[in-house]
């Protein structure tokens, strides 16, 4: 289908995505919160098929921010419930669909429960080859930097690193994102245009789309449409765009 080919197209290799917008959603329908959470999981569960099958190989979604559990306490235990079942839920998915589950941030903050089923779905996806699935939990990138940094200077004092072995290659294997390569495509939801504590070494070079779609409402075709719009963007990583096509036609 020529649909199907535009839009294989120069598609981003890693695609994170800040999901935002759920609690607006539910206000503006009179709803508690947690109905804007939930309608935010059935997103969740449309956009990792749709990423998987047209091919997109790393998905990051933002699910959870270090500073989400200064949150009302309820709201809080119904994102872990709603966190635990979807899990629960989509291991068999993620089977079928040959998707890799990681998980990045800080995971001894994390009920023991929800902690146990997400190393369980590690575990068991761990040998899919198709698209890697890694949620946001508990994450703030400022921690991730420091301790990133902490556990170099430790290697440094223990003399297992010399300062001048600390590389960009160095530090970028010091982080949760590790196994990743940097995204190449940040799409924030609901309006808001910022990084909000995300990926703020990954993303140096990434392009950023922001919409005004509430994550519930998200779809596929507002996902085709930040595709669409990424596809246009000419990448220049610092560079000119004559140095960019030279090094193209050569
Ligand atoms: C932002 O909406 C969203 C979150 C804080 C959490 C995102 C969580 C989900 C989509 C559901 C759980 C995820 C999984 C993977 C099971 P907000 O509450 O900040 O919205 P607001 O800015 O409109 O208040």
């Amino acid at each position: 289908m020529a649909f199907e080919a535009t839009l294989k197209e120069n598609l981003p290799r890693h695609l994170a995505i800040i999901m935002d917008g759920n609690g607006r959603w539910a206000k503006a329908r009179m709803l508690p919160r947690i109905m804007g959470h939930r309608k935010g999981v059935q997103t969740v569960r449309l956009i990792v098929e749709e990423c998987s099958r047209i091919g997109i190989g790393y998905l990051t979604l933002f699910a959870f921010s270090s500073e989400n559990w200064s949150r009302p306490k309820t709201e809080v235990r119904s994102l872990m419930s709603l966190l635990k079942k979807y899990i629960k839920m989509e291991v068999p998915r993620m089977m079928a669909n040959n998707i890799r589950f990681n998980v990045i941030g800080n995971r001894n903050d994390l009920p023991e429960d929800v902690a146990a089923g997400l190393d369980d779905a590690m575990r068991v996806t761990a040998g899919n080859s198709g698209m890697t699935l890694t949620l946001a939990l508990s994450y703030g990138s400022r921690q991730e930097l420091l301790q990133a940094t902490k556990f170099i200077a430790e290697e440094v004092r223990n003399g297992l690193l010399s300062p001048d072995d600390i590389t960009e290659e160095l530090f970028s294997s010091r982080l949760y994102t590790t196994s990743l390569p940097d995204p190449d495509l940040l799409v924030r939801t609901s309006g808001e245009m910022r990084i909000s504590n995300f990926l703020l070494w990954q993303l140096a070079y990434t392009e950023l789309y922001f919409t005004d779609v509430k994550w519930p409402d998200f779809n596929r075709d507002e996902l085709y449409k930040a595709l669409a719009n990424y596809r246009q963007r000419e990448r220049r990583f610092g560079l000119t765009s004559d140095q960019l096509r030279s090094a193209t036609d050569n």
